[in-house]
């Protein structure tokens, strides 16, 4: 459980845990390539806990002694065993699908299980993909769901068009082109983030970007990394941007997030809502954009959320539902309807929650339309299960007249373990 209240101030220097999306692929790449690397910055959460045992379940050798430190000793894919048993990926929606793309080049059998929101979550968006490339897939309802057996090798490049933006599709679908014959191309309908292609590119492997898509060649070995560094998540800077931009008076500097463009929506919506922001000391590293960013408390205003952006922000919608309560006007948001296939139906529960705080939101069948701004009431609220939704709550619970208590608090170690302590370092009650 997890209790916040009304505060007077958010305010600061801090630094958040590392990306997630970029953690699973440091381990995932390095597994993949031959030899030895050292990854920092790694997130310690539970999502990329269970990429680290999937591959230790084929013989890599991964030592995480020490919290975001992480080294891997692989013999490269060749030299990886056939599974003894089943693969869990818990919570995880990255490491089921990307290990469905890179298992599906492998000559042996696996299969892959999680939790119970993973049996929910769709899976025929990659397996059918997959299946086109040469892999023998199946699961549960025709390859829907959980669990997924999969059969690899023998794989031919596929042209796809994917329905979705979907790094996760992308994301698969590259890494079984990578080892199939010939090219495999996938076109998106907006840009979905792009780790995979900057990690592949720092691992050696040549990629063609261009508007719409990527190819790849297949038959590329990858280049072992010795030194990985991680970023700060920017999805985990934005509940504490959020907190800030929501608290009258904050004033608080996050050092070291990663601002891939692909992931900055967040901050886009923040300066037109009318927050104060500045990026700071850009730099690059390990491949990836990085900046400290400072933000200040102003007057919000409501605005339209919808199009390309979405798949920029798509894991910020809660958070940025919350801000929509404390700004003036409505907020529109719309083209998110992949906000129901993720950890939790974000639409619904995110509507569900606000309202117990007295919020004025309105669920869309691809969005939510949010009144502000609302007084909020303490309530008591439920992550789901949901890391974000859990994080979502406790941010609003500073702006609302008495207790806001968050049950099923743990979820929230998916992706940011030290979230409340972190919380109650920042705010001056
Ligand atoms: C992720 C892609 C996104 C995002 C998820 C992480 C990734 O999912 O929501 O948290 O690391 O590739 P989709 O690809 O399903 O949009």
């Amino acid at each position: 459980m997890l209790t916040t209240t009304k505060v007077k101030q958010v305010a600061g220097e801090i630094t958040v845990p590392g990306d997630k999306s970029i953690s699973h692929r440091a381990v995932m790449f390095s597994s993949m390539a031959k030899g030895k690397a050292h990854i920092s910055g790694f997130l310690p959460g539970a999502d990329c806990m269970s990429t680290i045992d999937c591959f230790r379940k084929m013989g890599v050798v991964i030592d995480h002694a020490r919290g975001d430190q992480v080294t891997v000793d692989s013999q490269g894919m060749d030299g990886w065993l056939e599974p003894a048993n089943i693969l869990d990926v818990g919570n995880s929606g990255t490491t089921i699908r990307l290990m469905a793309g890179i298992l599906a080049g492998r000559p042996f059998h696996s299969v892959l299980i999680g939790d119970e929101s993973i049996a929910g979550r769709p899976m025929n968006r990659i397996a059918q993909p997959l299946r086109e490339l040469g892999a023998r897939i199946d699961g549960r309802g025709g390859g829907e769901f959980t669990p997924l057996s999969i059969r690899g090798g023998g794989l031919q490049g596929i042209e796809y068009h994917s329905p979705v933006a979907s790094a996760q599709v992308k994301s698969a679908i590259l890494l079984a082109g990578l080892q199939a014959s010939g090219t495999t191309t996938i076109y998106e309908p907006h840009l979905s983030r792009d780790h995979t292609e900057a990690m592949l590119s720092s691992f050696g492997v040549k990629l063609e970007t261009f508007a719409g898509g990527v190819s790849i060649e297949g038959g590329q070995t990858l280049q072992q990394q010795e030194e990985i560094h991680v970023p700060g998540d920017i999805s985990s800077a934005a509940f504490l941007l959020a907190a800030a931009a929501i608290v009258p008076g904050s004033n608080l500097l996050i050092k070291n997030v990663g601002i891939n463009p692909t992931r900055t929506g967040i901050l886009d919506v923040l300066i037109e809502m009318g927050a104060k922001l500045e990026i700071q000391n850009e730099r690059e590293q390990s491949g990836e954009r990085v900046a400290d960013l400072y933000i200040e408390h102003a007057p919000l205003r409501g605005i339209e959320i919808s199009g390309e952006i979405i798949p920029r922000l798509i894991d910020e919608i809660p958070v940025i539902a919350v801000i929509a309560t404390q700004a003036e006007g409505r907020t529109v948001i719309k083209d998110a309807a992949e906000l129901k296939v993720k950890e939790t139906n974000r639409i619904d529960v995110t509507v569900a929650e606000l309202r117990k705080m007295g919020a004025s939101i309105e669920p869309t069948d691809d969005g939510m339309i949010i009144e502000g701004p609302r007084p909020l009431q303490g309530a008591a609220c439920h992550s789901h299960g949901d890391h974000r939704i859990g994080m979502a709550m406790a941010v609003a619970g500073l702006v609302a007249e008495g207790e806001t208590t968050v049950s099923g608090a743990a979820a929230i170690d998916i992706s940011f373990p030290g979230f409340g302590e972190l919380l109650a370092a920042v705010v001056e009650r």
